[in-house]
């Protein structure tokens, strides 16, 4: 498991932006926490152009708390599922990661590296 980041790192924005590696092996990471506490990972790249999600860093929901907010174009994705529910990547998900919490810490628990995780991810883009 990698260590990603502690939860008290989530206190302020509800979010955390994690970036794994460089170059070709960079995985960009975000765990968030929704509305029922619940803590969720996911890869940081918006389904519509592959951008991450947030403006400044750590800052992942929109005003009302409710969503995650793409900075591209404005996509809304629930915190929990990774769905985008409005925008120009309705329907589709985020790329959920699973993740461990054991006390305190929150993990990337995936038995690939973050490198091959980043690769498999860029070779599904189709533009
Ligand atoms: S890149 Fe996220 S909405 Fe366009």
């Amino acid at each position: 498991m990698i260590f990603l980041c502690r939860t008290e790192d989530l206190a302020r924005t509800g979010a955390k932006g994690i970036v794994l590696g460089e170059g070709s092996d960079r995985l960009d990471v975000v765990v968030v926490r929704a509305k029922d506490g619940a803590l969720h990972g996911y890869i940081n790249s918006c389904p519509h152009q592959f951008l991450p999600l947030e403006i400044f860093p750590d800052h992942f929901f929109s005003e009302d708390k409710k969503h995650l907010i793409c900075s591209g174009h404005g996509a809304l994705f629930e915190p929990g599922t990774g769905l985008c529910t409005e925008g120009p990547c309705e329907n589709d998900y985020l790329d959920r990661l699973e993740i461990a919490v054991t006390e305190g810490a929150i993990y990337l628990n995936d038995a690939r590296t973050p490198g091959v995780v980043a690769r498999e991810k860029r070779s599904k883009r189709n533009w």
